[in-house]
């Protein structure tokens, strides 16, 4: 009997179905791009029926009746409010990249809470997570408080919102490594933290249970497409890409170049501390034990592309960029910071903004493209520089997956500027093949870590081949670059 799984990956510029068959590999997908939001400075918000009806959309155009289970992953920390009884979102949701919540942020930073939340969260004082942008809903969305008091409204990140909307209305639940990105969770014992809670004013009957990755949270509602299909498998998208690159063993490393880019190192069962701005974030929960990961956030990776693209008229199409880059001799001297949203890892500047230095008049566009490529790799030497201050080794070997992990130029370049190899894996889909793999442990399709393992397959790699001192020019340069961004 053949059996299939699908895989919901609701991104931040786009929601996508994938199914896959037993052996890991994708049959057929549905991908729809949804409006993003700028109303003012510095704010990004979607639309949450957008979502629902993309992600419903998406998923009857791949659903197949020989579907035996459904895995969810999403774009993280992005958080909705919504009545439990109409199941209608009070506002737009609040992106990840929104930094409207900056000033709060300092606010609680100069009042000395930081200490506190990293022991707790593993989190920085920081725009990015829900906790401040859930506090803004509540002081902002008229009668919000005194309805979240009256036990009448949820919230949750786009798993929980999907979870909830999938299961008509039934379920209300989150996944530990979704959770752990709120700054309302004690990543340490997995549950919902009464000081935090109190600190940002959140009643507890708005938050949804914290629950494993890998389980059956409950079944489709049978209106919603035609029958009912168990929901077993949930994890933020890039703790389920660390599970579709297959990095299950302490030390093993990954990093997915999306709209950000977001490196995490598997740390097993222990919850590191960074002593240099990294994050330690849950990496799943598959059976008893919590597995960490220190992770380092880049806020724009992919989106310095599409700003190329359609800010810029740069270039037509992504796919550009490695011929663009391999024509043009060397960057010219020009370096690109692309701070547009502050940056994230290893600085946490919600103020930075971005900047291209170094120009004369002999600049010219394939400098530009050239220099936002490379300005990908620097960031990403800056997250392993941290890494490797705060006692790991290597990495061995990086394993990248995302867009421009197929654009050969950029892999070859941040292996140089790694000094470290990076293999791609021959499946392009890593994020939701994560989603797929957490629904089919829960269902029995597949037997355990192991046998995942067993399935991952490198497509490509690549070696450092760059002289040190030329390195060493190009670092120095970024850095400098760098340094100017910063407020
Ligand atoms: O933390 C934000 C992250 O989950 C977004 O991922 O794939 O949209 O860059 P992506």
């Amino acid at each position: 009997m053949t059996r299939h799984i699908l895989a919901i990956d609701q991104g931040t510029t786009s929601s996508r179905a994938i199914l896959f068959n037993e052996t890991g590999k994708p049959l057929t997908h549905s991908a729809r791009e949804f409006p993003q939001h700028y109303p003012h400075d510095g704010w990004v918000e979607h639309d949450p029926e957008d979502i629902w009806r993309d992600t419903v959309a998406a998923v009857k155009a791949v659903v197949t009746d020989e579907t035996m289970a459904i895995g969810i992953t999403n774009q993280r920390e992005t958080i909705v409010l919504w009545n439990r009884e109409t199941g209608k979102p009070l506002y737009n949701a609040i992106v990840w990249q929104d930094r409207r919540t900056a000033d709060i942020c300092r606010r609680l930073k100069a009042e000395g809470h930081e200490a506190m939340i990293r022991a707790k969260t593993g989190l920085l004082l920081d725009p990015y997570f829900s906790a401040t942008k859930l506090a803004w809903l509540l002081d902002h969305v008229e009668g919000a408080r005194e309805a979240a008091a009256g036990g009448k409204l949820a919230a949750g990140t786009i798993d929980s919102f999907l979870l909830w909307r999938l299961t008509g209305g039934r379920v209300h639940a989150t996944d530990i490594t979704n959770a752990g990105r709120t700054m309302l969770c004690n990543i340490h014992k997995g549950t919902w933290d009464e000081e935090l809670l109190a600190l940002f004013d959140i009643h507890p009957s708005l938050l949804p249970e914290i629950v494993g990755n890998s389980e059956i949270y409950g079944e489709t509602d049978p209106g919603v497409f035609g029958r009912a299909i168990p929901i077993a498998g949930m994890a933020g998208d890039q703790q389920a890409a660390l599970i579709g690159q297959a990095c299950f063993l302490p030390g093993m490393v990954k990093s997915t170049y999306g709209t950000g880019c977001f490196l995490l190192l598997n740390t097993g069962t222990e919850a590191v501390t960074s002593h240099n701005r990294l994050l330690t974030t849950p990496a799943y929960k598959i059976g008893t034990d919590i597995t960490y990961a220190l992770e380092g956030s880049i806020f724009v990776a992919g989106a310095a592309i599409q700003w190329l693209r359609d800010k810029m008229g740069l270039i037509e199409e992504a796919g550009e960029t490695a011929a663009i880059a391999k024509a043009a001799p060397d960057n010219h001297g020009v370096y690109l910071v692309p701070a547009f949203v502050g940056l994230g890892a290893p600085h946490w500047e919600p103020d930075a903004r971005g900047l291209i230095s170094g120009m004369t008049l002999d600049t010219t566009a394939e400098h530009i493209v050239r220099a936002t490529l490379e300005s990908i790799a620097y960031q990403t030497r800056d997250l392993v520089d941290a890494m490797r201050a705060d006692g790991a080794d290597g990495p061995q070997t990086l394993r990248i997956d995302g867009g421009m992990a197929q654009n050969d130029w950029f892999a070859q370049f941040l292996s140089d500027i790694l000094e470290s190899p990076v293999e791609r894996p021959a499946s392009h889909e890593t994020t939701a093949l994560g989603a797929a793999y957490l629904a089919g442990l829960a269902t029995g399709l597949w037997s355990g870590l192991d046998d995942l393992s067993d399935q991952w397959e490198a497509a490509g790699r690549f070696e450092p081949a760059m002289e040190n001192e030329q390195r060493d020019i190009l670092l120095k340069g970024w850095r400098s670059a760098l340094n100017r961004a910063l407020p």
